[in-house]
């Protein structure tokens, strides 16, 4: 079965899990690289600083990418390589490494979609409050704007924000990311201000970026599934699913212009400030919707009540994730119906983190991989043959990286990175990716 003509086949990374080079060209700080400098943050005690070189090896990145036949690479761009006080004075520098990247894809037929902040937020803007204050809202519409303006003549595919639940809620309430913090006041406040950072972005980019622009955010999802099919498990699920916080506070604003009732209520006096217009702001028009997708949430029936399981048997990932390409079959069908059809949807990230071994052949038989890879472009084929409108898809990602919080000891790449030489490694599931990309499709 094939997928439909001029269907996009991509790629992810974002800077700081692969750029190195924190120190180079006048990039500034970000919170990142404070919140690595602290003990117990990052499993392995690593950091961003040398990552995969690709600040200075983004020529064989590209041409890697080419080999296999990539028609469409996702990156993001570094805040504080472009503004390094986070506001204020443009370092050129900076914008160049952007313009030579764009540059070089181009070259090699690959079109470039930009992600405008993948969590590197400038130090000195944390030090302002960051995302607990509104006027992150107005810095963020002066960045994206400058970098709009600068790339929009080649650049014509924009995310604003990536994973905005976790900028939110992985960083200030369960403090696994940059800046650590345990409050779920302000997760919920950084939250709000996440929507009105993308909807100011989204109009920035409009004005500056030119008329051919697409905009659109990538956010993150996890289903919540019941773990059997047996009517009390269902029924719990059903009776959680309004707590869903990947839909409650982002998918559902954004699309719809509210909160989902249910998540306000459980937020209580925790709940963020809203004022007028804001909601409406929040919900520009776009024309994508992005899901990362990677895992779904388990529901069963517990004697007080819904509870959160993990599934007794399917296959789990390195990162303890189960495998359920279901999952991802059964989300491309809600946003189908949440944006009735009306609004394309992109799966910005897909893929996920195995072992690898490298044998005596020189090569990485990941086959794990290569069958998470299989099940996931399957169900995108079912849910596009029931009629879901899916014009992206974008494997997590080219390269093994920085995975934040775990540091190195995650492996999601299609090509392998040996850190010490830096030598890069196509593994089995790139190949595969290749075929499936020459025949769009499996
Ligand atoms: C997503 C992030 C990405 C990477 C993958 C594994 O949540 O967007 O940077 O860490 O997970």
């Amino acid at each position: 079965m094939a997928f439909p003509k001029n269907f996009i086949w991509g790629v992810a990374t974002s800077a700081y899990q692969i750029e190195g080079a924190v120190n180079e060209d006048g990039r500034g700080r970000s919170w990142w690289d404070e919140f690595c400098a602290r003990p117990g943050a990052i499993q392995d005690k690593s950091d961003g600083s040398a990552a995969c070189d690709h600040y200075h090896r983004y020529p064989e990145d590209i041409a890697l990418m080419k080999q296999l036949g990539i028609k469409a690479y996702r990156f993001s761009v570094a805040w504080p390589r472009i503004l390094p006080d986070g506001t204020g004075k443009i370092e050129w520098r900076g914008l160049d490494f952007y313009n030579r990247l764009v540059d070089g894809l181009l070259e090699a037929g690959i079109t470039p979609y930009a992600t405008l902040h993948h969590w590197d937020l400038p130090s000195a803007l944390a030090a302002k409050g960051g995302w607990q204050t509104r006027e992150i809202a107005d810095w963020y519409a002066d960045y994206s704007a400058i970098v709009a303006r600068e790339l929009g003549d080649r650049v014509h595919n924009w995310m604003t924000l990536n994973e905005p639940w976790c900028i939110a809620f992985l960083s200030h309430e369960i403090g696994e990311h940059a800046p650590g913090l345990h409050s779920r006041k302000m997760a919920r406040q950084a939250a709000h201000h996440t929507l009105l950072a993308h909807g100011k972005s989204v109009q920035a980019i409009r004005a500056s970026a030119g008329s051919a622009a697409k905009v659109g955010i990538a956010l993150n999802f996890e289903p919540m599934m019941a773990v059997t099919k047996s009517k009390k498990d269902v029924a719990a699920a059903a009776q959680m699913n309004p707590l869903d916080q990947f839909f409650g506070w982002f998918a559902t604003p954004i699309l719809h212009g509210y909160y989902e009732p249910a998540v306000l209520e459980e937020a209580g006096a925790d709940a963020p400030e809203i004022k007028a217009g804001d909601m409406a702001l929040a919900a520009q028009k776009l024309d994508f919707i992005g899901a990362n997708y990677y895992t779904v949430s388990r529901v069963k029936a517990g004697k007080a009540g819904p509870e959160v399981t993990k599934h007794p048997t399917n296959e789990r990932t390195l990162m303890d994730w189960e495998v359920c390409p279901d999952g991802l079959y059964g989300l491309l069908m809600r946003l189908q119906k949440e944006t009735r059809g009306q609004t394309p949807i992109y799966i910005t990230e897909n893929g996920n983190s195995f072992v690898d071994v490298v044998s005596a052949d020189g090569r990485v038989h990941d086959e794990r991989r290569v069958e998470y890879l299989r099940g996931h472009i399957n169900a995108v084929q079912k849910a596009i043959a029931d009629g879901a409108n899916v014009g992206a898809y974008f494997v997590w990602s080219l390269l093994d990286n920085f995975e934040w919080a775990r540091g190195y000891q995650q492996f999601f790449g299609l090509v392998k990175v040996d850190y010490a030489t830096q030598k890069r490694i196509i593994k089995d599931s790139g190949y595969f990716y290749q075929k499936v990309i020459a025949g769009n499709g499996i």
